[in-house]
């Protein structure tokens, strides 16, 4: 039966950025007072950085961790998880807080990894969930490697970037949520979609970009995302 109704439901994915998170206090990357006006990216969030000083990155990552923990999922992560009584919903998130997760969506792709997760820095595929915050230098992965951040950092590859794509071509819907577009290859996968899907963009800074053929709703994700909801439930 399942298989039956995903092959005539509809095929809805949502591509998420730093805004979707902002209102349950989760600091975004580029406006005034955002995380890359604390910190540079080259300094916390890259493979050199990580080899230059270890501690500053770990410092970095544990800090955004006990802010997740502190952190519940808003209206608008509640609300995605009401489309998937009527739409095959598929979450394809540049954020790597597990906020869509905690509010019950039950497929998401994270493009840019996960801060709860943790992997050996030589073997990329032993991963595992942190129980708590902190990760330190001396914790090691069952290689004996150290354990380090399983995020994408700047420079490294996107593993997930094309079964992303993939999911955008099949979409009959997509809607976009709290991001700048401003870093590829995430923000390419807009273009991933076909001419007959229909698309939304949700963001304060919506009708600021020329997004030909996307419907652009200038507001906060708990105000915009609620009510395309309830119009797409209808
Ligand atoms: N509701 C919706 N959108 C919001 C809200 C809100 N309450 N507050 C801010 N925004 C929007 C901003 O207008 C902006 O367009 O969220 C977007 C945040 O943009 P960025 O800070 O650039 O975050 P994002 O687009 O997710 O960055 C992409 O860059 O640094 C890397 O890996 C990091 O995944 C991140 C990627």
């Amino acid at each position: 039966m399942v298989n039956f109704l995903s092959s005539v439901m509809k095929k809805l994915i949502i591509l998420t950025g730093a805004g979707v998170s902002a209102e349950s206090g989760i600091i975004t990357f580029r406006e005034m007072g955002g995380l890359w006006d604390k910190y540079s990216i080259e300094e916390v969030a890259s493979p050199q950085a990580w080899k230059k000083n270890p501690q500053l990155v770990l410092d970095f990552y544990n800090t955004r961790r006990k802010q997740l923990l502190d952190s519940q999922p808003n209206a608008a992560h509640r609300a995605l998880v009401d489309l998937e009584r009527k739409y095959e919903v598929h979450i394809v998130t540049q954020n790597v807080d597990d906020l869509h997760e905690r509010a019950g969506s039950t497929k998401v792709l994270h493009l840019h990894g996960e801060l709860m997760k943790v992997r050996s820095e030589k073997n990329e595929k032993l991963i595992s969930t942190l129980n708590g915050w902190e990760l330190k230098l001396g914790d090691k992965a069952e290689d004996g490697e150290q354990l380090r951040p399983h995020i994408v950092w700047f420079g490294e590859a996107v593993p997930m970037i094309n079964n992303a794509a993939k999911l955008v071509k099949s979409a009959d819907i997509m809607i976009i949520i709290g991001t700048s577009l401003s870093v590829y290859p995430a923000a390419g996968l807009l273009f991933e979609a076909s001419k007959s899907c229909l698309k939304y963009y949700i963001d304060p800074i919506a009708e600021t970009q020329f997004l030909p053929g996307i419907e652009l709703i200038s507001k906060k994700a708990t105000e915009g995302v609620p009510h395309l909801v309830e119009q797409l439930l209808k």
